[in-house]
């Protein structure tokens, strides 16, 4: 599949403006997210990967937001926002997009901010049709259910004549099949001459952009590319949104799926600046999210959540672990129910186990936190063994303090670390311990009450209840 930038000069108008009234959202529609990103930054994606400049976004409702979210993901400059205060048509939105690219003579592409599924081949293949033919280029589907869209209005030879829209549409119009997807591409001279023509005597009252169709008819041509429906079709409702997502991460699955095994190929979510290399095995329900990275042969176990989360090589992370802005180091074995959270970084052939918790810790080659236990703040050296419980008190109430565990050191079960503290190459922490001084390098730290025993306790004890029972009755 050819992903070079179209040749010629290409700019592209996105429509946007209008609120997206039935997601019932406080939210305009184009910012909701399909794996994690925001509906109009699809849009976005398309025209740049066409190579187009301008961009041109035709912002209304809550442009402020939509603005700086495009701002944020493309950098600053990058899409030329024009503010539709009233949204009085899809023809009056392009004939205020065309505004900043008044001295622009290439072609134009019209894109909807609603439209996440339109694959950029499509859309490389309409640019062609325009620019081969020098007319305007639009996307049509033949679709089961035509109700609420533009129809195709073709002569007796299959020429397009028009579009009418749905509320205009006469009963054997109404049979037509063929639908408008509302992409377009035209040169930027006809598109400027023949939106400046458009009236607003129609059954909705609005300009419509679809009557510069039959304005092309009888001058500079109309061409279609028909594609799949389900390409094309706009998100309107939650339900529509989710099922388009399901769609798109599909896609990405697909495209891992050849080198990489998906046991459950329709149950995990895969975000598409997740990368994984050939070998690596992903579970159900998996979630991978924003800049994950699997390596080969790693794999990743049932219910495992991972955001910026780098899993290295052979590593195996176990059922319903939850990372996040974490790296895994080679061949570690994680979980099962770990929690890695934030500057957690450990190295090759580190063993952390169910319920640890790590935030801002690295551990050394071959050390190992199985069970229970809480590291944060923490610099583990290589060959450390963190015992059963051992808790990190590495905050005051005020702020957060470092521990050390050096090289070799063997910490006991239910041990706490008091943070600001250092434990010593080979120093051993024996269990139960509270250490709030620094251990010496090989040196043993032992914090206990000396273990007193009473003998018979548990008889007395016994007879005192019995007595007291035998008093109340
Ligand atoms: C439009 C087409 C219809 C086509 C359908 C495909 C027209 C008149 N009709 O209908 O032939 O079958 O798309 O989905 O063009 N927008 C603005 N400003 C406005 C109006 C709309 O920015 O003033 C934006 C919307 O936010 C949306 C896009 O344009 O992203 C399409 O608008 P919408 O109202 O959904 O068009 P339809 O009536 O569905
Ligand atoms: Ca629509």
């Amino acid at each position: 599949m050819s992903r070079r930038p179209v040749k010629v000069k290409t700019a592209c108008l996105i429509l946007a403006a209008g609120k997206g009234t039935r997601m019932y959202s406080a939210q305009t529609k184009v910012l909701h997210t399909l794996l994690g990103v925001p509906m109009a930054a699809y849009a976005v994606e398309r025209a740049r990967d066409l190579g187009a400049s301008p961009i041109v976004a035709v912002l209304g409702h809550q442009i402020d937001d939509v603005a700086s979210m495009l701002e944020k993901r493309f950098g600053p400059g990058c899409v030329t926002v024009v503010n539709q205060k009233e949204q009085k048509g899809t023809g009056h939105a392009v004939r205020l997009g065309l505004k900043p690219l008044a001295g622009f003579g290439g072609m134009v592409v019209i894109l909807y901010g609603d439209v996440p599924l339109l694959r950029t081949e499509t859309l490389m293949a309409l640019v062609k049709k325009a620019a081969q033919s020098g007319s305007l280029a639009m996307l049509t589907s033949v679709v089961p259910d035509p109700t609420g869209y533009g129809r195709m209005v073709r002569d007796g030879r299959g020429k397009i004549r028009e579009v009418v829209e749905h509320k205009d549409a006469t009963h054997e119009q109404r049979d037509i099949a063929e639908i408008n997807a509302g992409i377009y591409a035209a040169p930027a001279e006809f598109l400027r001459l023949a939106t400046s023509k458009l009236s607003v005597r129609n059954a909705q009252g609005e300009y419509y952009l679809t009557d510069i169709v039959a304005r092309a008819a009888s001058s500079i041509g109309v061409v279609s590319v028909d594609v799949p429906v389900e390409e094309v079709s706009g998100v309107n409702d939650r339900e529509q949104l989710v099922a388009a997502e399901k769609i798109l991460c599909r896609r990405i699955v697909d495209g891992h799926g050849k080198h990489a095994t998906f046991r459950a190929p329709d149950d995990v979510v895969v975000e598409a600046s997740v990368t994984i290399d050939p070998d690596a095995e992903i579970g159900r329900n998996v979630v991978l999210r924003g800049k994950t990275h699997v390596a080969a042969f790693a794999r990743i176990d049932d219910g495992v959540i991972l955001s910026d989360t780098v899993v290295g090589k052979g590593a195996h992370v176990l059922p319903y672990c939850v990372a996040s802005q974490a790296t895994i180091g080679e061949n570690s074995k994680i979980g099962p129910f770990a929690h890695l959270r934030p500057g957690t970084e450990l190295g090759p052939d580190v063993h952390v186990g169910n319920f640890v918790e790590t935030k801002k810790t690295r551990l050394g080659r071959g050390s190992k936190a199985n069970h229970l236990t809480y590291l944060g703040d923490t610099i583990v050296g290589e060959k450390v063994n963190v015992g059963a419980g051992t808790i990190t008190c590495n905050y005051n109430g005020y702020e957060k303090r470092q521990t050390i565990i050096e090289d070799g050191a063997f910490i006991g079960s239910d041990t706490q670390l008091v943070a600001p503290v250092r434990v010593g190459k080979r120093a051993v922490v024996a269990a139960g311990a509270t250490i709030i001084e620094d251990v010496r390098d090989g040196a043993l730290a032992i914090s206990r009450v000396p273990c007193k025993q009473i003998d018979g306790y548990a008889d007395r004890l016994a007879e005192r209840y019995h007595s007291q029972k035998k008093a109340s009755r």
